[in-house]
């Protein structure tokens, strides 16, 4: 569309308003608002637009009768013009009033009309629940951001992150920042890397997290920190994770883990209150890992609906099934859910959940449909006697009309199939309910975990959390049997948030590295700093970090974490608005001791 040059400046027009001020009470009054046109009506000669901000919605009216000459120049107006407009605040005629808008009951009648600037057709419309392709609004992101809900959505960021600082600030915690030019921080996933141009073959690391530099500033003395935070993780990216997200990050010296459960859920209950005006009434639930992993099949259990993990390995242990009763005589494991009148659930849709188990792993997935007096309807049914199909029966709590999913195999499979086919049976029968919220701290974490890959113990967390006391001098003999002095908090089902006590005794630190596998040589070299660091007074601590996004996300009722960042990046790590990652040019990577010719050496 050619768009004649018809733009003109603000001159002495100042905004009185935003969109979304104007109401009865303005009635006479002569205001200037400023804003975009969301769209334009013609109704028998007179012209109505809706002026619109971040703040909401005016109607403004233009009327060839009282004003031809400005008439005339609405006539122009299209979709997301930018306009000035000066006029006089009316009461919309009896019966118009919008009582979904804050300024329903007004409209504003124009005497002067500026347009400040034109705009091409919108690559999407912005008026309507329109479904535009993720790419085309990240493409478009300053478009999108023009939409009310998104509006919406960085304005509740911006009250959390008020509320969390002001809830901070009041308890005495220092804000500190920390370098993002640093070193490699082991949280478990891979690092971003940024070549030094003044020394040759060296490297940055952007933080995974400030854990290190927190933890230097208490034994500097800060007794409490907190910072609002980027980090950034290059690993594969979900809807509740991005490469680069943001943490409320805090560190406390002379505490132990129920002053810290204390502090954190006195600044929960303040963000839920200010932004959702909501008591989440803490303190909240507690369950161990242990149980977690046991009665929800993960240690990020979503305790808004039932369907809990049930073992029946002894009862499977003598049955006629020869996969269960290998399995359960082996060293695996044989569990069930009970879904609660799902016995309706077609053949197809068994179907589709089996499909669904077979993503985490399962061989198979029994199941059983309740009929009347405790009859099993299954493919199974035939393997069990009457007493273990009565046993199982029992230990389910299964009544007529309930569905039954088995999972056979080694723990970590069937914990993994059953948890996930619980959370996917409730999210069919639309039993996540984003209004209610369900907190839970996760305790008594094991400090390691086997990598069967590796071949080796890593950190549960991360190196630096701190064994529990009775457990130490089982460091050495059983780190398995170790448990931490970690905790996470969770919210129906997601992880937001986790810390610990740390270790703040050298020769701990050295125990649990040894732990590791992590040579004195490698630990030395990766974070001699803080080793040395822990010989020179270092007050015990602990703390914790907050996924702020995460929280965001489910403040906001948001299906990813990408609804509630500005700028976020797709699942590929990519930024379609500014096409990051980009390339480089070649005198920029032999600058940075790079190799230029990385392409041929792939391909040789
Ligand atoms: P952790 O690794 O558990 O702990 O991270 C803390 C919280 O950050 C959020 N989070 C993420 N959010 C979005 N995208 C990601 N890729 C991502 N990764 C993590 C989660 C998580 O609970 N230094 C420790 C904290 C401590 O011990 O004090 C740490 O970083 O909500
Ligand atoms: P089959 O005798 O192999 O046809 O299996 C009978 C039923 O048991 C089918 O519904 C399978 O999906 C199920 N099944 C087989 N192996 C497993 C397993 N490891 N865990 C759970 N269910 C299984």
């Amino acid at each position: 569309m050619e768009i004649p040059n018809i733009m003109e400046s603000m001159g002495s027009l100042r905004r009185t308003h935003s969109c979304n001020d104007l109401t009865a009470a303005d009635i006479g009054k002569e205001i200037i608002l400023m804003g975009w046109v969301l769209r334009r009506r013609d109704h028998g000669g007179v012209i109505f637009i809706d002026l619109r901000d971040r703040h909401g919605l005016t109607q403004v009216v233009f009327n060839p009768e009282v004003n031809p000459e400005v008439h005339e120049k609405a006539h122009r107006l299209r979709s997301e013009w930018v306009i000035a407009i000066r006029g006089k605040v009316d009461a919309r005629l009896e019966g118009m009033a919008n009582k979904k808008l804050d300024t329903g009951e007004i409209e504003v009648f124009v005497d002067e009309l500026r347009i400040l600037n034109t705009s091409e057709t919108p690559p999407f419309p912005l008026d309507e629940e329109s479904e535009v392709s993720d790419n085309i609004r990240l493409q478009y992101r300053y478009m999108d951001l023009r939409r009310p809900e998104m509006a919406a959505k960085l304005y509740q960021r911006h009250k959390a992150v008020q509320s969390m600082r002001s809830y901070l600030n009041d308890n005495e915690f220092l804000e500190v920042e920390t370098p993002m030019l640093t070193r490699s921080t082991p949280e478990g996933a891979r690092d971003y890397l940024v070549p030094s141009r003044v020394n040759a073959g060296k490297f940055y690391a952007l933080p995974q997290s400030p854990q290190l530099f927190k933890q230097l500033l208490m034994i500097g003395g800060i007794d409490r920190y907190y910072q609002i935070v980027k980090c950034f993780r290059d690993e594969d990216l979900r809807a509740d994770r991005q490469p680069e997200f943001t943490q409320i990050d805090m560190e406390l010296s002379f505490v132990n883990e129920e002053q810290i459960i204390a502090i954190t859920e006195g600044m929960i209950a303040k963000l839920f209150k200010d932004t959702l005006n909501l008591d989440v009434a803490p303190p909240f639930n507690r369950i161990s890992y242990d149980d977690a992993m046991n009665r929800f099949g993960t240690d990020r259990p979503d305790t808004r609906f039932g369907f809990e993990l049930v073992d029946l390995s002894d009862i499977a242990r003598n049955c006629s099934f020869k996969v269960f009763r290998s399995i359960a005589d082996g060293d695996g494991t044989v569990r069930a859910i009970n879904a609660k009148g799902c016995a309706t659930f077609s053949r197809k849709e068994l179907d589709r959940l089996t499909e669904y188990a077979a993503l985490f792993g399962a061989k198979g997935l029994a199941w059983v449909k309740m009929k009347a007096d405790g009859e099993w309807q299954s493919p199974i049914a035939k393997f069990f006697s009457d007493e273990e199909r009565a046993a199982m029966t029992t230990a389910l709590e299964a009544e007529e009309g309930d569905l039954l999913l088995f999972g056979a195999d080694k723990e970590s499979v069937v914990l993994s199939v059953l948890g996930e086919l619980r959370v996917e049976i409730a999210r069919r029968l639309e039993l996540l309910d984003r209004k209610i919220f369900n907190f839970v701290w996760v305790t008594d974490f094991p400090l390691v975990e086997y990598d069967e890959n590796k071949k080796r113990f890593q950190a549960l967390h991360h190196p630096f959390t701190a064994p529990k006391e009775e457990d130490l001098d089982k460091l050495e003999s059983d780190p398995a049997a170790v448990y931490s002095r970690a905790y996470d908090l969770v919210l129906n089902g997601t992880e937001i948030g986790g810390g610990s006590i740390r270790i703040h005794q050298r020769d701990v630190q050295a125990r649990v590295l040894k732990a590791l596998d992590i040579s004195e040589e490698e630990a030395n070299d990766k974070f001699g700093f803080l080793l040395r660091a822990l010989e020179l007074g270092a007050p015990p601590h602990g703390g914790l970090a907050f996924g702020l996004d995460r929280l965001l996300m489910i403040i906001t009722g948001s299906d990813s974490i990408r609804d509630v960042i500005a700028f976020p990046k797709t699942q590929r790590a990519t930024c379609p608005l500014t096409e990051a990652p980009a390339g480089v040019a070649r005198k920029q990577l032999t600058e940075l001791y790079l190799r230029p010719d990385w392409k041929e050496d792939k391909g040789a």
